[in-house]
């Protein structure tokens, strides 16, 4: 089993359960335009999030890196009219192609897109009074996800979902002598999740059309 086939049932999948989606579609074309790498969330992947916003029912989401707004999209779809996502983005220019996909996908009006490094926006909507959050999901630079969890606790109530993108890296998250600061974020992000008492989290591994990698979803308890 390889990429090839991890690809080929991605798509078999996608083209039995997901209906064609322009706006989804146009997120990836508008992102790989304007030079950003192709590191949105699956198909699949992107239809998770959504039915798990779904089935949380959440009314506030916080996201954490968002690159054209594929992901934004797709959990912004599970939010009700007075719902409201935030997503926070250090690039200005993905954040400008994100807007528009927003905007194209018709829910501008919930959602917001923050420019900025995302260890000084966090502070400052903590400051605001910003949340609690339903949902966080945390999919920006991997050696700041220690840090993003911090905040993701401190932003949202029990029954919040938080939910870490790439926690297996082609299972280089095996290697403790890796001198990749990503990896060693992931690391030091799973030995929080083993002490942590605030939360019941897992990791599940995936293949998918983008590899081997994995997702960490923790609901918080405490
Ligand atoms: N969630 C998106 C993919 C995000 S890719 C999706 O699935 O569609 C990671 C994004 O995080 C990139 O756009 C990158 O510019 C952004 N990023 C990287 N470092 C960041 C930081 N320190 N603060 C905020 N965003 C950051
Ligand atoms: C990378 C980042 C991601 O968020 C992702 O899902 C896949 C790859 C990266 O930086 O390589
Ligand atoms: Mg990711």
């Amino acid at each position: 089993m390889t990429q090839d086939t991890w690809t080929q049932i991605d798509h078999y999948y996608q083209e039995r359960l997901a209906t064609k989606d322009a706006v989804l579609d146009t997120a990836l074309t508008t992102g790989a335009e304007a030079g950003m790498p192709p590191i949105d969330v699956s198909a699949n992947q992107g239809a998770l999030l959504h039915i798990l916003a779904l089935t949380l029912g959440t009314k506030s989401i916080l996201e954490i890196g968002t690159l054209a707004g594929y992901s934004t999209i797709c959990l912004a779809r599970a939010l009700p009219a007075d719902g409201k996502l935030i997503s926070l983005e250090f690039e200005p220019t993905h954040a400008q192609v994100a807007q528009a996909n927003i905007e194209n996908a018709g829910l501008a009006d919930r959602v917001e897109v923050r420019v900025g490094k995302a260890i000084d926006t966090l502070p400052q909507l903590a400051e605001e009074g910003a949340g609690p959050f339903d949902l966080v999901f945390i999919d920006a630079d991997k050696a700041s996800i220690p840090d993003y969890f911090r905040w993701a606790l401190k932003l949202t109530k029990p029954g919040s979902l938080i939910i870490v993108d790439n926690v297996v890296r082609g299972g280089e998250v095996l290697n403790a002598d890796s001198d990749d600061p990503d990896i060693q974020g992931i690391r030091r992000f799973a030995d929080m999740l083993n002490s942590e008492p605030r939360v019941k989290a897992t990791a599940i591994q995936t293949v998918s059309t983008k590899g081997y990698d994995g997702l960490a979803v923790a609901r918080v308890i405490l």
